[in-house]
């Protein structure tokens, strides 16, 4: 497999001299309009040392530092240059801090090559080993280890040296497997484009070379692989229309389409509106079925002797992108390709410390920090280990709200558990149960501040609906806390995780017939919305209680607005931690409003 694109990331700073070695390489490799040249020779900054004439190679990717400073963030810049051999160069140059690693890590996860500067008059530094890190976890196939500014040190061999065992240390542990260390000068132009003449103790390739001669690795070349991006429909007609990842597509072939597993043969390609034999890699191509299999958007299609397990559970790591905290047990969209689910944290088992590459235990995830988890959805899905394939094995998790990006994953492997569990169907059904008690099984969710009347007014519907000979049953969240969820706290997460049991909980009950009140602040609208998620459309009922803050302190039935008050409480809904309203209740009761009057609007909407 032969790329026409090469994509490579600088990692380093302004001061490690990252301008000046692109710069050089842009100039040496004729990349630049000779008049730009020309005016670099003529415009010195302040302090500069570079004789005049002579071309300041960092003013030609200098804009972007100035920029920098400015305090304007840029993602990623990108430079686009041809090699010598036909290729085209995509260079990426993301941020060097830390509080930029999840830019680099974006930028990483779409490079084949990662340039890392280090500067031999300064040694190796933390950040080295950061981007070290972040270039093994993104995958990022060949790692250009430059060890620069030597001409201020006499281009002694010795330094390289000094600096090239630490460094390999670092690497054995990290797993990367193609490095290359270049001794070199961006300033003075050794082993950048050619060869050292000062440096003759070192070989090697110069910067270009190694670029050049980087090959993707084998297990990039996997087996036959395309997803489905769309199924077009017309009469006698159905395409299964996508990219090929890898490998090829033959007319004939029999394929296999995850995660039915139902086999079929392909009985036409076409492309660019033209019929043709086989797809390529990088193909986007409309196939054409022998037999209807059941397939639809992000389904993946492989050849027939291929095995793939689509699976609901994962071990993944993720980059967290946005500035609010993962919260483990909150419903996100994930979206890998062209599919896309809702998909839970499990887990998180640790994070990784992207200086050193270790993991520390921890319970959360903020802004640019990487860690372990656990993921559930709540489809199958046909992924593949990161490492296996950048394309099937990476996703990112949405705000179900806001459609923000939160987060950046790459599969490690899936998880077995979720495969082996079959969904046991029993005769007598909700519809039955819920008939024999001549009633339809519902959940009324409310939701509401504390103090705001929830469980006054769940406690009256009970009475009235149990006073008919109907079967309610109330799901309180203080009751419950004393037992199922006696381990669980009042942070976000905990929360999310409270809410997501007690859903789980109304769900079984709603199967088996009852009408379930449930009576619990459920603060965030998010886990509400995956609370309904879980049950049928008219089946869940949302009846936002609400009462001012106000009112619900001074009412303050269990003294702890009082509590709070005096800073004893930190997240205490309502006065340390927020209470989103709900923007679409299916009700909405006024706390303040006479309690039998909103009793009579529940039962109306149930009865
Ligand atoms: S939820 O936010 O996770 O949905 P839930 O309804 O189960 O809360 O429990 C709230 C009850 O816990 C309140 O009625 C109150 O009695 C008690 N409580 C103790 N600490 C807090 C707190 N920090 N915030 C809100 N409620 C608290």
């Amino acid at each position: 497999m032969d790329r026409s694109i090469i994509r490579l990331l600088t990692c380093g700073s302004v001061d490690d001299g990252k301008s000046t070695l692109i710069g050089r390489l842009l100039v040496e490799t004729d990349s630049i309009p000779h008049d730009t040249i020309e005016s670099t020779k003529k415009i010195r900054r302040s302090g500069s040392t570079i004789a005049a004439g002579e071309i300041d190679f960092s003013l030609l990717t200098d804009g972007l530092e100035a920029e920098r400073e400015q305090g304007i963030t840029i993602d990623v810049a990108y430079r686009s240059m041809s090699l010598l051999d036909g290729k085209r160069l995509i260079i990426s140059d993301a941020p060097g801090h830390e509080q930029y690693t999840r830019n680099m890590a974006v930028a990483a996860s779409r490079a084949d090559i990662g340039l890392v500067l280090i500067d031999a008059t300064k040694g190796v530094r933390t950040q080295t080993l950061r981007h070290l890190t972040i270039c093994s976890l993104m995958g990022v196939s060949r790692v250009i280890v430059a060890i620069n500014k030597l001409d201020a040190l006499d281009f002694q061999q010795v330094i390289y040296d000094e600096i090239k065992e630490i460094v390999e240390k670092v690497i054995a542990r990290l797993q990367l497997l193609d490095v290359v260390f270049i001794p070199l000068s961006a300033l003075a132009g050794d082993n950048v484009v050619g060869k050292s003449k000062n440096m003759s103790w070192y070989q090697g390739d110069t910067l270009l070379e190694a670029i050049q001669g980087w090959q993707p690795s084998k297990t990039a070349e996997l087996s036959s692989r395309m997803r489905i991006q769309f199924v077009s429909r017309a009469e006698n007609f159905r395409g299964l229309s996508g990219t090929v990842h890898h490998g090829s597509f033959n007319l004939g072939d029999e394929i296999r389409v995850f995660p039915s597993n139902k086999t079929s043969k392909i009985s036409k390609i076409i492309s660019d509106q033209k019929e043709v034999k086989s797809a390529a890699e990088f193909d986007a191509v409309t196939l054409l079925l022998e037999s209807e299999v059941d397939a639809t958007r992000g389904d993946l299609i492989a050849k027939v002797n291929e095995q793939l397990h689509p699976s609901d559970r994962f071990n993944a790591d993720i980059v967290w992108l946005h500035e609010d905290e993962l919260i483990h047990s909150r419903s996100y969209l994930l979206i890998a390709g062209s599919t896309q689910t809702p998909a839970t944290i499990t887990k998180i088992k640790h994070k990784i410390d992207v200086n050193t590459g270790s993991e520390i235990s921890a319970t959360d995830l903020g802004i640019n920090e990487i860690g372990s988890v656990e993921i559930a959805t709540d489809m199958p899905l046909t992924l593949l280990a990161y490492s296996e394939s950048r394309e099937f094995g990476n996703f990112i998790l949405v705000d179900r709200l806001t459609f923000n990006t939160m987060g950046a994953g790459m599969i490690r492997h899936s998880l077995r558990r979720g495969e082996n569990l079959t969904y046991q169907k029993y005769e007598v059904n909700k519809g039955a149960r819920a008939a024999q008690k001549n009633q339809q099984a519902k959940v009324i969710w409310l939701t509401g501040l504390s103090g705001s009347g929830k469980s006054t007014i769940a406690n009256g519907v009970e009475k009235r609906l149990y006073a008919t000979g109907m079967h309610p049953y109330v799901l309180d969240g203080d009751n419950l806390r004393m037992g199922l969820n006696a381990d669980l706290g009042f942070t976000p997460a905990d929360r999310a995780e409270n809410v997501r049991r007690i859903s789980e909980v109304a769900k079984v009950l709603v199967d088996a017939g009852l009408i379930v009140l449930v009576a619990i602040i459920s603060p965030f609208e998010a886990d509400r919305r995956r609370a309904k998620s879980l049950f049928e459309d008219g089946e869940f009922i949302e009846v936002f209680v609400d009462t001012p803050v106000e009112i619900c302190a001074a009412r303050d039935p269990k003294g702890l607005y009082k509590k709070a008050s005096e800073g004893n409480i930190p997240n205490f809904t309502g006065v340390g931690q927020d209470y989103q309203r709900p923007s679409k209740p299916d009700l909405l009761l006024k706390g303040d409003d006479d309690l039998d009057e909103n009793i009579a609007k529940i039962l109306k909407a149930i009865i």
